[in-house]
This record gives structure tokens, sequence and C-alpha cells, in this order.
């Protein structure tokens, strides 16, 4: 059975150690939740920090970015590399314009159809901006919760994938309000960034200690199982 306390105990302790202040937590617009997810894959939060108003005082808007020429988009993204980001944060920006009236997709379902927006971004903007009870899966989470339940399946394989998420939506609270579908989701973020970390996670401090089967294994570097590519 998957432990009924995590998400609360994962709740609790995001308001009190968590992660606060960012500029993107102060929103539940799409497109900044959006484009703050885009940023912070492969970038530092310290550096997104630097880059994310001045985009967004260039780009206010969904239209604004979509009606830019590419080359305006590529030099504000400069130096955030990826810049395979850049492009498809372009060419999203014009299919929310064309196809969807200008407005981002409620669900995560359809934030996925659109260019550059995966299975664990489109969870984030929905559980951020719209409360959709849905798991984010990104390296930080699968590296939380295959420790957090001693999950022997392969997560650098699809079907490995699949089953963590499963397994996933099956912690998220029962019936949760928008704000706690707002923490809990900061919550799986926060805890992979700053304790339940790849190579010396901080078990002293952490929420989940009590539920965590590879604590009580003493197992922890053995998660998340992962076969080279
Ligand atoms: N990394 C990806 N999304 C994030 C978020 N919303 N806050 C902090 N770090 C993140």
């Amino acid at each position: 059975a998957l432990p009924a306390d995590f998400a609360p105990r994962l709740i609790h302790w995001q308001a009190r150690d968590g992660r606060h202040g960012l500029p993107w937590q102060g929103t539940r617009d799409p497109y900044r939740v959006w484009l703050s997810e885009i940023m912070l894959q492969q970038t530092q939060v310290s550096t997104v920090l630097a880059y994310y108003p001045r985009f967004l005082e260039r780009f206010p808007d969904v239209a604004a970015l979509a009606a830019a020429p590419i080359d305006e988009v590529m030099a504000l993204w400069s130096g955030l590399g990826y810049y395979s980001r850049a492009r498809n944060l372009h060419r999203c920006a014009q299919a929310v314009v064309a196809d969807h009236a200008g407005r981002f997709p409620t669900t995560a379902a359809g934030l996925e159809t659109l260019p550059g927006i995966g299975a664990s971004t489109a969870a984030a903007i929905a559980a951020f901006c719209f409360g959709e009870r849905v798991s984010i899966v990104d390296g930080n989470v699968k590296r939380v919760l295959a420790r957090l339940l001693a999950f022997d399946g392969d997560v650098g394989q699809a079907a490995g994938q699949r089953a963590l998420w499963d397994l996933a939506q099956g912690l998220l609270p029962p019936q949760p309000s928008n704000e706690d579908m707002r923490a809990y989701t900061q919550g799986l973020m926060d805890l992979g960034a700053t304790v339940c970390t790849r190579t010396r996670p901080r078990c002293e401090v952490c929420p989940a200690r009590g539920l965590c089967l590879a604590f009580e294994r003493e197992a922890i570097a053995r998660y998340p199982v992962k076969t080279r590519r």
C-alpha cells in the first residue's frame, strides 16, 4: 500500500521549509508559469532569476511572444543555453494564438499537445495554474519517489517511467484544493532539489523519512535504478 501520509506531510513541509517568493510562484497565469518551467528545465533557479523578468518585460503575454521575430526571442534567450527550448517556445506561443484563440489549454492532456511541452511540464502547469490532480515526474521527482517506495523498476526505460508515474498518481492528495496541488507540486520539486539530492541526501531533515523504504533499508544510494541507455 502507498503511504497515505506522504501528501499531507509534504504539503506541511513545503509551507514551512520549501522555497517561497520566486517570481513565478506569485502568479497563476499559464503564460508566466509555462515560461518559468521551460527556463527551469535545464537551468538553475539563480540563472533563471536574471532572465525571467527581462523576457516578460519584452514579451508580456503569449500574443507578444508569438508576434515577435525569432531573432529577438533568441537574443533574449542568449546565455540560457539549450536553444531548441527557445525555438519551441516561439512555436508554442504561435500555436496557442493560432489554434487555441490565444489561451493555453487548461488540462495537462491539452497542454501536452503543444510544442516543447512534455508530460512533466504539462503536469506542472496544470497543477500550478488550474489545480489539476496530476503528478509531475521530472528527474528530481523520479529520484524522490523511487527512494520513498524502493522502486526497483528502471526509470531510464519507458515501462519503468510509466509504472512510477502510476505510483506517483496514487500518492497525490485525495481531494486537493487548488492550493493543496500547488503546495504539493512545489513540495515535490523542493524536496528533490534541497533534501533528497542525488549524492548527499539530507535524510535527517526529510519530512518523509519515517515513510521512506530506501531509508529504512539503508539503500538510498541504490535508487533510482537506471541502466545506461
Ligand atoms: N524547477 C522546475 N520548476 C520549478 C519551480 N516551479 N520552482 C523551482 N524550481 C523549479
